[in-house]
Formats: C-alpha cells, sequence, structure tokens
C-alpha cells in the first residue's frame, strides 16, 4: 500500500515535472529551413549534456562568466548573422570583426569558454557541430543556470566562412546612447517587434558595464531622466568621463536572470539612454511596465525574442562549414587538420572536401 502511493507520488511528480519542461519548449516556435530541434541527435546526442555539463562548473566558480557568454551570442548573430563570426581571429582580410569597437569588451573568456566547449564537443562526437551553435547553447545555458528559464534550441547552423568588416559591425550593434525610437527601427530591420526589443534588453538583467558606456549620462550634465539616488553612486564608481571601471547594470539582482530589470527602469535606475528611454517611449512602457509586474510572461516573450535572434541569417546546409578551431576558418588551419588527420582520423573529419 505504501510503496503504491510512494509510486503515484513519484510517477505524478514526474508527469509534473515533464510538462513544465515541455510547456517551457515552444516547438511551436517558426524555425528557419535548415535548423532542427533534434538536429544533433544522431551525431551528438550528447552535445547539449556537455555544454551544461561544463557551464555548470565554469559558473560555480564564476556567474559573471554566464553574462559574456550571453552577450556573446547576441553580437554573432546581430553581426552577418549567427554565423560564429564574431568568434574569428583577424587575418590578411583585415582587422576582425571581434576588434570592432562594440565587440572590444566582450569578455576574454568568453570566447575561452566557446573554445573549450568546442574542444569537449568535438572530442566526444567528431567534428559536427558548429561553433556558432556551441555559442546559441552556451547563451541558452548562461541564461538558465543563472535563475531564467530554460528554452529549447533550434540546431544546425554552419560557422561562417568570412568576418564582417568594422563598418558593418558598428552599423548593426546599435549604440548604449541611442534612444528607444532609434533602437526600434534599427532593431525593426532585423524583423524584430517593440515586444522583441524590450524583451532581449532583458538580458541586461545580469553582467556588467564599463563607465565609458554611461558616462555621457553623468557628464558634464547629468541626465535628468536618471535617479539622482544612483546617479550618485554610479559617479563614485566612474569619477571621472575616462574612469575605466565596471558596474553592474541591473543594481537590484545583479547576478540573477529575473524581471528585476525591468523594475530598476520603472525606478529611473536603468544605466544606458538605450534602456531607460524604453520606460519613456510610448510603445515601450507599458511592454515594461507588463514585464516588471509580470516575471513569467517576460520569460515567455523573452525566449521567443531569442529563438528567434538564434536564427538570425543563418548558414545552413552546404553553406558554411564547422570549424575546426573556433577563432580560425578551416581554409587556414591546415596544419591544424593534419595534425587531426594524424591523430584521429575519422572522428575529426568529415569529408576529405572540406579539408581542401
Ligand atoms: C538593444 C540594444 C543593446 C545595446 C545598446 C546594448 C549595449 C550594451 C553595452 C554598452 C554593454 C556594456 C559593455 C561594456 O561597457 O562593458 C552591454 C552589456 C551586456 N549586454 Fe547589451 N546591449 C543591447 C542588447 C543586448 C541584448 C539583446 C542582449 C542579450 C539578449 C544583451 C546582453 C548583454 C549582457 C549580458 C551584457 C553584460 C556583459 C558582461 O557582463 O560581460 N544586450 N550591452
Amino acid at each position: 500500500m505504501a510503496s503504491s502511493t510512494l509510486f503515484l507520488f513519484f510517477s505524478s511528480l514526474f508527469i509534473f515535472t515533464s510538462l513544465l519542461y515541455v510547456s517551457e519548449a515552444d516547438y511551436s516556435a517558426p524555425i528557419v529551413k535548415g535548423l532542427s530541434w533534434d538536429y544533433h541527435h544522431k551525431t551528438c546526442h550528447k552535445v547539449e549534456k556537455i555544454v551544461r555539463k561544463h557551464l555548470k562548473k565554469v559558473f560555480k566558480d564564476d556567474i559573471g562568466q554566464a553574462a559574456g557568454l550571453l552577450r556573446l551570442h547576441f553580437h554573432d548573430c546581430f553581426v552577418q548573422g549567427c554565423d560564429g563570426s564574431v568568434l574569428l581571429d583577424g587575418s590578411h582580410g583585415g582587422p576582425s570583426e571581434q576588434t570592432a569597437p562594440p565587440n572590444q569588451s566582450l569578455r576574454k573568456q568568453a570566447f575561452d569558454i566557446i573554445e573549450d566547449l568546442r574542444n569537449l564537443v568535438h572530442r566526444e562526437c567528431g567534428r559536427v557541430v558548429s561553433c556558432a551553435d556551441i555559442v546559441a547553447l552556451a547563451a541558452r545555458d548562461a541564461v538558465h543556470l543563472s535563475g531564467g528559464p530554460h528554452y529549447d534550441v533550434p540546431l544546425g547552423r554552419k560557422d561562417g566562412l568570412t568576418f564582417a568588416t568594422q563598418n558593418a559591425t558598428l552599423d548593426n550593434l546599435p549604440a548604449p546612447t541611442s534612444n528607444a525610437s532609434t533602437i526600434l527601427s534599427a532593431l525593426a530591420t532585423k524583423n524584430l517587434t517593440p515586444t522583441d526589443v524590450v524583451a532581449l534588453s532583458g538580458g541586461h538583467t545580469i553582467g556588467v558595464s564599463h563607465c565609458s558606456s554611461f558616462t555621457t549620462r553623468l557628464y558634464p550634465t547629468q541626465d535628468p531622466t536618471m535617479d539622482k539616488t544612483f546617479a550618485h553612486g554610479l559617479k563614485e564608481v566612474c569619477p571621472t568621463n575616462t574612469t575605466n571601471a565596471t558596474t553592474v547594470m541591473d543594481i537590484y539582482s545583479p547576478i540573477k536572470f529575473d524581471n528585476k530589470y525591468y523594475v530598476d527602469l520603472i525606478n529611473r535606475q536603468g544605466l544606458f539612454t538605450s534602456d531607460q528611454d524604453l520606460y519613456t517611449h510610448e510603445e515601450t512602457k507599458p511592454i515594461v511596465e507588463s514585464f516588471a509586474h509580470d516575471e513569467k510572461l517576460f520569460f515567455e516573450k523573452f525566449v521567443k525574442a531569442m529563438i528567434k535572434m538564434g536564427q538570425m541569417e543563418v548558414l545552413t546546409g552546404e553553406k558554411g562549414e564547422i570549424r575546426a578551431h573556433c577563432s580560425i576558418r578551416n581554409n587556414d588551419n591546415k596544419g591544424y587538420f593534419s595534425f587531426l588527420a594524424e591523430e584521429e582520423d575519422q572522428y575529426y573529419v568529415e569529408s576529405k572536401d572540406e579539408l581542401r
């Protein structure tokens, strides 16, 4: 009797938790041709486990790295699509996308973590998962392991063969000094709605910023839309407009992925103009309010927007390649390939054609 009650208890718990999981996974989200939810099922079914396990370890030491990985995915997708081009080193073709001003403040460790993950995944499965897919999975886990929603990621992206120019990088990544109208129209060209814009900006619920990204709001005159006590605190961290220090972006709960970023905006404690103005603009203000009052709604819209962002201009099928090293395109990587061919032949080399 006792054991059957126990069985019923555990089986209903199991059903409940699986329902919870399924309701969080939005398989109804529109998906780009060439990507699929189970893309790596046959060739690398452990990929998501490998990524999750490694990131748990990384975040245990430093949860700040989660923010770096989330931002890396955003910077990858907005410039030339989610093709891992931000990971490429510069070449004779010119300075890389990575060195363009908006990318200079990406965390160096984020690049190392992605390369470590690629190494772990390729060791287990061979060269079948792209760096761009790994970036998307790492961003997803960064959100979830910081307290945010879990969601499934459409997979099957290929890595790009080129990086964007410095100008293209600057043109595609909005400046923190932009107002909401500028952000809305810039992101509309990427097919993102005002709800997507407000939800994605919620990525600023974790992480830090350098003074240089917001000191124009403090000096020479203080932005009147900024809460005075908040401004006072920022001036202590950044006493001049050339101070090189960092401060948290969500003063309320800086390492937790939650909806408090929107509460900050209502309290006029948003760090950038691009954040704070979302609470001034008449189209986005009600969305900010709804997310501040309803975290579940924020999570739902954030997941939708991330899935959309994660599929921007992706390369699939025959387009692009699966890099053997995230910072180097395969054509420039012959030395590394001959080493692999000798060491672990069939696992690492998908097709001889790709080695040309
Ligand atoms: C809408 C336009 C956006 C602007 C203007 C913007 C701007 C910025 C700036 C200036 C920083 C600080 C850089 C520094 O000084 O160190 C930053 C950090 C960050 N951004 Fe954004 N961002 C935007 C959208 C997004 C999106 C869509 C996401 C992700 C969904 C995101 C996630 C982050 C994260 C997590 C950090 C902290 C990074 C860290 O701690 O290393 N941002 N952003």
